[in-house]
């Protein structure tokens, strides 16, 4: 994966001030410290080191030659989905990306969130996703493919712990009987304290999760994410 998927746009990297660059090049050695801006949860939708992770487990489900489509579940403008689909290219498969999402927001973007994913992808020269727009509810499992390989699920929204629990655990018993031996499914925010820095954003995931995956052989694995945590599970069978 090139660099441009790593700490450049399209993903939201603020640029340290002067101050910053000044601490840093002169006080650094001396105490040990490196400032860096955080990121902003309202617009940085992924991290570097999730981006980092996203690349290896994406890759090495192609490279295995696991079977079936890849799948993401809650795109909002793409920031994930766009790593997904460079990875698929990267490797010349012929595996499909289908992103799923009410394509609502609260937030002030230009233009319809549609749109924006549209063209994340067209200015990144990136091929364009199949969109599945509308309410989990209405959309999964009928128009999920038949087989999956990899799965992003990403639909926290801040809000309700209990009805954010219901909808994920909605959206496991979806997707898992149509995940392939040795798919991978990846979890945002699933929030392990000590493995992650801050905040726990949606305790619904873990929640959810942990209950989904209690009666079943797979098992969970929690990613250092630095700022931003999330955490991923193979099917075994
Ligand atoms: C945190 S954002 C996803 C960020 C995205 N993965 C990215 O890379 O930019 C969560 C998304 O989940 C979607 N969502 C939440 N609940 C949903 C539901 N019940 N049906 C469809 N979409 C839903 C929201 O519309 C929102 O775009």
């Amino acid at each position: 994966m090139d660099n441009f998927f790593i700490a450049k746009k399209p993903f939201v990297t603020k640029e340290n001030s002067t101050i910053v660059k000044f601490l840093n090049k002169r006080l650094g050695l001396k105490f040990g410290y490196h400032i860096q801006p955080l990121p902003d949860p309202q617009r940085d939708m992924n991290n570097i080191e999730q981006r980092i992770n996203y690349f290896h487990l994406l890759d090495g489900v192609i490279t295995n030659k696991i079977a079936g489509d890849i799948v993401e579940l809650g795109s909002f403008t793409g920031q994930c989905a766009m790593i997904f689909q460079k990875v698929i290219q990267l490797h010349g498969s012929d595996k499909k990306l289908h992103l799923y999402d009410s394509f609502e927001t609260k937030f002030k973007i230009d233009g319809s969130v549609e749109e924006v994913l549209n063209s994340h992808f067209r200015e990144a020269g990136l091929d364009l996703p199949v969109i599945h727009k509308g309410y989990f509810q209405a959309t999964i499992p009928v128009q999920l493919p038949e087989k999956i390989s990899f799965v992003h699920i990403d639909c926290g929204f801040g809000g309700d712990v209990l009805m954010h629990k219901e909808l994920m655990l909605y959206c496991l018993k979806s997707v898992y009987p149509r995940m392939s031996k040795g798919a991978v499914c990846i979890l945002m925010d699933y929030y392990v304290l000590g493995v992650n820095n801050l905040s726990d954003y949606n305790p619904g995931v873990k929640l959810a999760a942990d209950e989904f995956l209690s009666g079943l052989p797979e098992k969970i694995i929690s990613l250092y994410a630095n700022q931003y945590s999330h955490a991923y599970f193979r099917k075994l069978n």
